[in-house]
């Protein structure tokens, strides 16, 4: 099928190059040329594993470019993957999405055009985008030869394995009035819900995995699935949080409790890792504007409300914790282990580091922080902030009064621990994400807190 995609972000390059992959013909449209230029020399612009790989595979088949005629006019599908960040008032900011609409309505051509809102929308933003690709269509074409359908098909990749997660998805969720542009979409990824495509050495089949559920529904509902599906997770995380402060208070472990109630099958053991809580591009906003959409039904969201408040003193907590060690800040210089929000990303949008590495400064810390992946980015998007980045992970440790791990990079549980302690000047470790060996750690000689665990 001939597929357009607008946004080379996160989610759109991970579905052009997934498609391509899979047999079909993929123009992605980027607004942003570097990208576009680095993207047709086949060198992804973001961290995300195997995409570098996969792309190779997919390049015949790809096409990068800023010209929206290039791009949409023969489609016969369109995702938009454009970005929807928070306004300062929690609603999404949807200038992107409009223009993305506009430029749809003014330069598809196609007799049959499936129009599929991939970007995570407030509700009832599928018919929205259907009257603006309407009117711009009517305003730029005469002869009103194409009939459009629109869909949603919410993604829930998630960075750091999105390409696994796109091959072997829990379920493709699609909502849609029209049972055209349901079997239109669910053609176009039968390769997927079959699997009957061959899996790349580099990313394999997991055992046993052999179909994907396909979900239909109506329109509303699949977009409001995405946002409940965000808030669901988010409250886990917020949950086993709040029983962690508790537990430390009583003298338990948090990590046996996970263990504990996650083994039950209705409770399930993921997410249930006590620490900083969750970060990144999706959580806070898409908890933030469910909040806002109910409240335009003057519905009141009080668990999800109470589950932002939870990961935030989170992050509160950490800095009460230094301060209780450390007492003054002001003159310390504290170390910060992992920069972006999670493990195998380099995305930095609301990374829980960025606001610690704010709250120390603040309070005259000297900061200095590493990341296997994000560092290039950090000194580029966190330019105002006056964090130092060190060459490596034990540097970070050199002179330290502290060092907090935010990020469960696997490669900071294979430090020397001893060699990085002698380089400290206070052998103190707060593990964020309950991620280390504390008798490895202690026997190093270092002290280590972690949340949730009674120290
Ligand atoms: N990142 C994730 O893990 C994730 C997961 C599920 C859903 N989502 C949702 O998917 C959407 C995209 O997220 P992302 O992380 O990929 O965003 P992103 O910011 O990484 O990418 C968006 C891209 O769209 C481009 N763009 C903006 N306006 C454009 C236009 N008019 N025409 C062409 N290109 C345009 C930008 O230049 C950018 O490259 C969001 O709504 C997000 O909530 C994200």
């Amino acid at each position: 099928m001939k597929v357009a995609i607008i946004g080379t972000g996160y989610v759109g390059l991970t579905t052009g190059v997934t498609l391509a992959f899979l047999g079909h013909t993929v123009k992605c449209l980027d607004v942003d040329p570097a990208k576009v230029e680095q993207l047709k020399k086949g060198i992804s612009p973001i961290y995300e594993p195997h995409l570098n790989e996969l792309l190779k595979l997919a390049m015949p088949r790809l096409t990068f470019t800023c010209s929206n005629d290039e791009a949409l006019r023969d489609a016969q599908i369109i995702f938009i993957a454009v970005g929807t960040p928070s306004l300062p008032d929690g609603n999404p900011n949807l200038t992107y999405l409009k223009s993305a609409a506009q430029a749809i309505g003014a330069n598809v051509a196609a007799p049959h055009v499936v129009i599929v809102n991939k970007s995570t929308v407030p509700i009832g933003s599928g018919n929205w985008v259907e009257s603006i690709v309407r009117d711009e269509y009517r305003a730029n074409n005469k002869h009103q030869r194409s009939q459009f359908f629109v869909a949603s098909n919410p993604e829930f990749l998630r960075e750091g394995s999105a390409l696994s997660d796109m091959l072997y998805a829990d379920r493709i969720v699609v909502g849609a009035d029209d049972p055209k542009a349901i079997e239109s979409l669910r053609e176009l990824y039968q390769p997927l819900i079959e699997q009957t495509f061959d899996a790349p050495n580099f990313l394999r089949r997991p055992e046993g995995f052999r179909a994907v559920h396909f979900l239909s529904s109506d329109l509303q509902s699949a977009e409001l699935i995405k946002y409940a599906a965000n808030a669901f997770l988010a409250l886990k995380i917020s949950f086993i949080n709040e029983i962690s402060e508790l537990s430390e208070k009583v003298g338990a472990n948090i990590s046996h409790i996970a263990r504990g109630i996650g083994l039950d099958s209705r409770i399930g053991n993921r997410f249930l890792q006590a620490g900083i809580g969750w970060g990144g591009s999706c959580f806070g906003k898409d908890t933030l504007a469910l909040i806002s959409t109910a409240k335009e039904y003057n519905l009141s969201m009080p668990i999800t409300a109470a589950a932002r408040e939870v990961n935030f003193r989170q992050r509160a907590r950490m800095i009460e914790i230094l301060m209780h060690e450390l007492k003054i800040l002001k003159g310390r210089k504290v170390g910060i282990l992992g920069l972006a929000f999670k493990p195998f990303t380099d995305d930095l949008r609301d990374a829980p580091a960025f606001d610690l590495a704010t709250r120390l400064l603040e309070r005259g810390a000297k900061v200095v922080g590493y990341d296997p992946v994000a560092m290039e980015r950090a000194k580029k998007e966190w330019a105002g902030l006056e964090m130092e980045y060190a060459s490596s992970a034990e540097s970070v440790f050199s002179e330290a009064d502290a060092v907090l791990l935010v990020t469960e990079w696997p490669d900071f549980k294979q430090l020397s621990f001893s060699e990085c302690g002698g380089r400290m000047r206070t052998r103190f470790i707060l593990d964020g994400r309950n991620f280390l060996d504390r008798a490895e750690i202690q026997n190093a000689g270092l002290k280590i807190v972690t949340l949730g665990h009674s120290q």
